[in-house]
């Protein structure tokens, strides 16, 4: 069956920047369907001719010395465009007309990717099943791809599934979370499940806490309307590290396929303790860096959070008393998103010169980008220095390994979506537990921002390093030490 692609907000960044330089690498790859054709929707008048040019010379720029002339020729003839307003009824009878008419009135699996600003999304979606394009019966496949952010809390998420589940059944909706297509992410999936070694001390007995760390060295550049809305919760923790957390603590699902690996990784969601504000006073550390608030487009009274830590705990028998720290932030000492699996001191040291604090416990780093690789920590005997003992490293590195590139998120997940695999896509309660969890982190800091309450205040930080230091002396109260390194580029 022929694919069809649409992609609503085709003039916007996401498109040129991501989709279409995804959606060609597949075609330079041969994995693109020969008979894929992609349609771009949004209300600027574009000729097909005109987008195509347009496109050309992003995806130039964005795949780099990967841009073949004769590859985007080919890959040129299975671009279309189709002018039209969200908020027409008559724009989306033309769409289905220019579809039915481009795939020559055959049956064609059609996937729709919202890459719109997300106060679009709930109208496309009605749109699309009020003209008839949302149908799932017989032949008629019908998919929809809802980029993030899902909503801007519970309520809003549920609203917004709510009208998704109006005119699609679950299992055609697609929500993205492009973590979830990096290769380092699946791979933890293999780490765990493809090898003995690991799983047997995957677990309250062996671990003493875990670090998931999304740093980013960038600020919020031009973001800052957008961002300021959001914050770092919603930016970053509801969605990309919370799926870390997901894929690092979730049982083995009983196959790998959608549903079974999405139970396992709501189970993990589910389990999550609930905090009271107290607990938030205690377990959470907000702050802004310095210099955010001169942005472009941010008041001069925002409490926005660029930076925040948050512990978190698991009540199951695998994970009790075992602390997840999450921490995220703009404007750190580098890029680096790492997930530290730090493992607990010997029960008895044996060696009196040998190490007694936790940072030289074993440590396994799953570095998830850039450099991406795995590096198992552990003692040394240092030869001919009696019993001295320091940690040395045992280094796998993917550039070493396997050479080449890493493909971009976007190519796996436009591929799975095309071919119907929803496995690496959050299902609709997968969503609803994270905001679960971070609604009452947002609610309890608001509540301090206008009165006197638990709540931590909000911090601020100098660009550059890793966040407030009142973070770095959190972790050590809690006898535990932030794992603050930067990767190091090959
Ligand atoms: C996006 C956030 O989802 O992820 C951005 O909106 C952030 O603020 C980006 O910069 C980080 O993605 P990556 O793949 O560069 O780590």
């Amino acid at each position: 069956m022929p694919h069809t692609i649409v992609i609503f907000g085709a003039s916007g960044d996401l498109t040129s920047r991501k989709l279409i330089p995804a959606l060609y690498n597949l075609k330079r790859k041969g994995r693109l369907p020969e008979d894929a054709k992609i349609v771009g929707f949004s209300r600027t008048d574009f000729s097909h001719e005109a987008w195509r040019k347009d496109l050309r010379a992003t995806t130039q720029e964005f795949a780099g010395d990967k841009f073949k002339a004769d590859v985007w020729d080919d890959f040129a003839d299975q671009v279309f465009y189709c002018d039209g307003d969200i908020g027409k009824a008559e724009d989306f009878e033309k769409l289905g007309k220019f579809l039915t008419e481009l795939e020559g009135g055959e049956d064609a699996s059609r996937l729709y990717y919202l890459s719109t600003a997300p106060r679009f999304y709930g109208p496309a979606i009605e749109q699309l099943g009020k003209a008839g394009l949302a149908c799932e019966e017989g032949d008629c496949q019908r998919r929809v791809i809802i980029e993030k952010p899902f909503g801007v809390d519970l309520e809003s998420a549920k609203a917004l599934n709510k009208t998704v589940h109006a005119h699609f059944k679950e299992k055609q909706v697609y929500r993205i979370d492009h973590y979830l297509g990096k290769e380092t992410v699946q791979n933890l999936f293999v780490l765990r499940f493809a090898n003995t070694i690991f799983e047997p001390v995957w677990n309250r007995n062996f671990i003493d806490h875990v670090q998931i760390t999304v740093a980013e060295e960038v600020n919020v550049g031009s973001r800052a309307g957008y961002y300021d809305t959001a914050g770092v919760v919603r930016d970053m923790i509801q969605n990309h590290l919370l799926q870390l957390l997901m894929v690092t603590a979730m049982e083995p699902p009983a196959s790998y396929a959608a549903d079974p690996v999405r139970d396992e990784k709501v189970k993990v969601l589910l389990a999550v303790r609930p905090k009271s504000p107290k607990d938030i006073a205690r377990d959470t550390v907000r702050a802004q860096y310095r210099g955010y608030l001169q942005a472009d487009g941010v008041p001069d009274d925002s409490t926005t959070a660029t930076f925040a830590a948050i512990k978190l705990g698991i009540d199951n028998w695998r994970w009790q008393g075992v602390p997840f720290y999450l921490r995220s932030g703009k404007s750190l000492s580098c890029r680096t998103t790492q997930i530290v699996i730090q493992f607990r001191q010997p029960p008895h040291m044996l060696f009196k010169e040998g190490p007694r604090t936790i940072r030289d416990a074993n440590r396994l780093i799953i570095q998830v980008q850039p450099a991406e690789g795995i590096q198992m920590h552990f003692q040394t005997k240092v030869p001919d220095a009696g019993m001295t003992m320091r940690q040395t490293n045992l280094d796998f590195n993917y550039q070493k390994n396997f050479g080449g590139n890493i493909p971009e998120a976007y190519e796996r997940l436009l591929l799975d979506a095309i071919e119907g695999d929803a496995s690496l896509f959050a299902r609709a309660d997968e969503v609803e537990a994270a905001w679960g969890i971070c609604d009452p982190i947002l609610a309890a800091w608001a509540e301090s921002d206008k009165a006197a309450s638990d709540a931590p205040k909000l911090l601020s930080y100098e660009p550059g390093y890793w966040g407030p230091t009142e973070s770095t002396e959190w972790m050590i109260a809690q006898r535990r030490e932030w794992f603050d390194a930067c990767p190091v580029l090959q």
